[in-house]
């Protein structure tokens, strides 16, 4: 039976203290026969005790206009759709509920307060607290909270919610987020004890660079609203105000480069205890718009080591992101237990020098109870190796790691023949998960750990696959818009604690542009492009003022294609591909960029205006910078990709002749790879569009360094940063740069799922795919298959190659309609819904 699957609100979460009044609504379709369609839904809305419903003649079932009067800040509402051909309807789905959160500043009647006398910049933890008596049990409660810095609340004694490092990381000064509990359960008659433990975090630790602190101020603070409902309809609040109080905590220092220190000798019991004052925070405070930091795995240890020097040194077989948790059953009090964290072994050792300045070491003195769980509560650290000094009876099942970050959804996957392909995949899913803490960050375990602008640019579209990001993503680009500068310049890193005062850089400021995009490609919504159009023209009007009247960007500042593997380990920037010529195919992107939003959007005028642009700069490339057979001025790998990749070559006879042009140098090179950051995403999309499929499987297969595959056989479990973050001969690359996580060039993951997996978008939100699997003439892959779980449902695409019979099969769901091409057939086969099997007998 045709079945409604239950509504989503925006972005799936929160469902508790959304922060708009008007949630968009999706739902998927199952089960529908073939040749089913609707067009009409009825959207029931009941509020209050009373039911309301709406009829849309509409076939839409992403992203659908709230169609009722807005919600009030607190109000509930539980809502149901059916949908119908004609006059005949499906069952009503069932019912999702939503609540708003405090949608005006002045729903807010906490105070922002902080302690006095402790909680300084070099003390530890502060907890501030208060008792409250409760003479009835409420029947609802609703806590509003965030902190400037780090909290973790509890409400006697138990954490409150299961997000940890709340409320995130945003552009303090403008937004800062809280978070929403439904603390009901919590509540009790009598004394309930409301408390929250600040850490320095983002706000407040070392930021950029080593003793960098205070970035947002050298104050903590803390806001606090519970809301309680009793049976009889009234209401208590109780608020953050001069009525609290502050102590110290066992956490004696915390910081994300250089650690966590805890006397767990110490509790939390409000002796010696300070008072609060009120301070004033002028950032507006905003709901989240995607879900929170959470724990999302644990990882057992693999394997316990003792080093050459004799140092216990536990392996999780994985290089990971979060922290060590250590279980000790007798320790004595004032036993000292220190961890340090390393992401390899170099010599058999741990090899911290990639984290620079970072510490990365927790410490623990014990209080010496029967059984203590250390972990730390205001750090993380990116590691596969604990070192653990203190115990020295350590069992492997004493010992696991917590992977935290960002909840995201998991919507991709990818599998296929080759074992490396599938643990390259597997690594960039990791590297991934490592670097979407909050917001999205190069890398998690140095003394950096920032939203690179160019490496999420680069790798939205795969992380849109893998994983459902629009809720993160747009999040992220409302303080990159609120952070943009007056004149459009877009800062390097978001949010923007570097201040350049006048940040432009090809590839990291068009994030503007092309992170939006993404968004928009993957999830059909429109909203995002409505929600940064101005900030997305503002770019655009910044990059033509830098290219001016010729056209071409060949001046000021640039990254390039950062660390391309000619780069010296001392100068990440110095790269074959002359920084003038990226930065005027970036230029043309970011023009198409806007133009189409703009014709999204419906605001003509713009849109004739940047398209008259993109094709002025893309005419200025190809007359400087393309000679008549094609050849470029910068003859290297990154520069005929992004050439071909962006339409830059003129007549047909250049692209071929550049086409060619590139084949010859990826033969020469052996097919190794010599792109950095901003050629990696496209080189392999520019051999295959160029009819070099082959040559794109023997860069994807090559082991040789520089290669995707080398890393693997090196035994990596995680992007590096550069091509040979770690050297054949197992020493670890002496360049400063050279983490194990990074998720940069894990950008060809896009080019896995459409080119091998077969899966394109050609419609925002795969509203229209096209499968098209490239097997390639080598056969070097037998069986591929990659699942994409779209806003419509799952698609699910898998191919097979026995002797000369190529057969795919693919699963569409309700909503999609899939072109389907066959390897060396001509023509298309159009499906809908479904699944559906090809067959045919491959020739030579
Ligand atoms: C980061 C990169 C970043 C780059 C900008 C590095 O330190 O780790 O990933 O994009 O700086 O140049």
């Amino acid at each position: 039976m045709t079945t409604v699957t239950p509504v989503r609100f925006e972005y799936g979460e929160p469902r508790i203290g959304i922060g708009t009044g008007s949630p968009r609504l999706s739902w998927r379709i199952t089960d529908a026969d073939e040749g089913w369609r609707f067009d009409a839904c009825e959207i029931e809305c009941v509020r209050d005790g009373t039911t309301e419903s709406v009829i849309v003649a509409s076939g839409e079932q992403v992203f659908v206009p709230w169609p009722f009067a807005p919600l009030r800040s607190r109000e509930c509402a539980r809502v149901r759709v059916r949908v119908a051909t004609g006059e005949s309807w499906t069952p009503f789905s069932e019912p999702s509920s939503i609540e708003a959160g405090l949608l005006e500043q002045e729903a807010w009647v906490a105070r922002w307060i902080s302690p006095i006398g402790l909680g300084g910049m070099d003390d530890g933890a502060p907890w501030l607290f208060r008792d409250v008596e409760l003479e009835r049990k409420p029947v609802k409660a609703r806590l509003y909270v965030s902190a400037r810095g780090l909290y973790e609340f509890t409400i006697n004694g138990i954490r409150v919610g299961d997000e940890v490092l709340t409320p995130g990381w945003t552009a303090y000064e403008h937004r800062v987020r809280y978070q929403t509990y439904d603390v009901a359960e919590l509540m009790q008659v009598g004394r309930v004890r409301l408390g929250a433990l600040l850490g320095n975090g983002w706000f407040r630790g070392q930021l950029v660079a080593p003793g960098n602190r205070s970035s947002y101020g050298d104050r903590l603070a803390l806001i606090a609203q519970l809301e309680l409902t009793f049976a009889d309809g009234s209401t208590q609040t109780v608020s953050t105000d001069e009525a609290w109080r502050a102590a110290e905590s066992p956490i004696m220092f915390d910081d994300f480069y250089d650690g966590q220190r805890t006397d767990l000798r110490r509790s939390l019991d409000g002796l010696g205890a300070g008072g609060v004052d009120v301070v004033a925070c002028d950032a507006r405070l905003v709901a989240p718009r995607g879900p929170g930091i959470r724990v999302t795995e644990t990882v057992p240890a693999q394997r316990i080591l003792t080093t050459p020097s004799g140092r216990t040194v536990v392996d999780f077989g994985q290089n990971l992101v979060g922290w060590v948790r250590v279980k000790v059953g007798d320790g004595r009090a004032g036993q000292r237990v220190v961890i340090r964290h390393a992401e390899v072994l170099e010599h058999g050792e741990v090899g911290v020098r990639p984290l620079r300045s970072a510490k990365a070491t927790s410490e623990y003195i014990l209080s010496g109870g029967s059984c203590e769980v250390l972990q730390p509560t205001f750090t993380f650290n990116g590691f596969r190796y604990a070192e653990v000094e203190g115990l020295p009876d350590l069992q492997s099942g004493d010992v696991d790691a917590l992977v935290i970050g960002s909840g995201l959804e998991r919507t991709g996957w990818f599998e296929s023949s080759h074992p490396g392909v599938n643990r390259l995949h597997e690594n960039i899913v990791w590297s991934m998960r490592g670097n979407f803490v909050g917001v999205p960050t190069d890398c998690p375990q140095r003394d950096e750990r920032l939203g690179w602008t160019g490496d999420i640019q680069v790798f939205a579209p795969t992380a849109s696959f893998l994983f459902d990001t629009a809720g993160f993503l747009s999040d992220w680009l409302c303080d990159l818009a609120s952070e943009q500068k007056d004149d459009g310049g877009v800062p390097y890193v978001i949010p923007d604690v570097l201040r350049d005062p006048d940040p432009a850089a090809a590839g990291w400021s068009d994030a503007a542009t092309l992170v939006p995009e993404a968004v928009y490609r993957a999830t059909g919504d429109v909203g995002v492009l409505a929600r940064q159009y101005r900030s997305m023209c503002a770019w655009a009007d910044k990059v033509l003022a830098l290219s001016g009247s010729s056209g071409l960007w060949d001046t000021g500042f640039q990254f390039g294609d950062w660390l391309d593997p000619t780069a010296p380990p001392e100068d990440a920037a110095r790269a074959q591909a002359a920084p003038g010529v990226v930065a005027t195919a970036y230029a043309v992107r970011t023009l198409g960029a806007v133009a189409d939003a703009a014709e999204v959007l419906g605001e003509r005028g713009d849109a004739a205006n940047y398209r008259a642009h993109e094709r002025r700069v893309r005419e200025a490339f190809a007359r400087a910078y393309v000679g008549p057979e094609g050849r470029l001025v910068s003859d290297c790998q990154t520069v005929y990709a992004l050439a071909l990749c962006g339409d830059l070559l003129g007549t047909e006879a250049q692209r071929a002749g550049a086409g060619s042009r590139l084949a010859e140098l990826v033969i020469a090179a052996d097919a190794t790879v010599s792109t950095g950051f901003l050629g990696t995403p496209l080189i392999l999309d520019a051999l295959t569009m160029s009819g070099h499929a082959d040559l794109a499987y023997a860069m994807l297969l090559q082991t040789k360094c520089p290669s995707w595959l080398y890393a693997v056989s090196m035994g990596a479990t995680t992007v590096w940063e550069r091509w040979d973050s770690m050297l054949p001969d197992g020493t670890i690359n002496p360049g400063s740069m050279t983490s194990f996580n990074h998720y940069a060039y894990g950008a060809v993951a896009d080019w896995l799922h459409r080119a091998i997996g077969g899966i394109t978008a050609l419609e925002p939100g795969y509203r229209r795919i096209r499968v098209r699997p490239e097997v390639g003439s080598g056969r070097s892959l037998t069986y591929a298959r990659a699942r994409h779980a779209s806003p419509y449902g799952d698609i699910d695409v898998s191919w097979r190659i026995d002797d000369d019979r190529f057969a795919l099969e693919i699963d569409v769901p309700y909503g999609v309609t899939a072109e389907v091409w066959m390897p060396e057939a001509g023509g298309t086969w159009v499906v809908q819904h479904g699944k559906h099997e090809f067959r045919r007998t491959l020739g030579g």
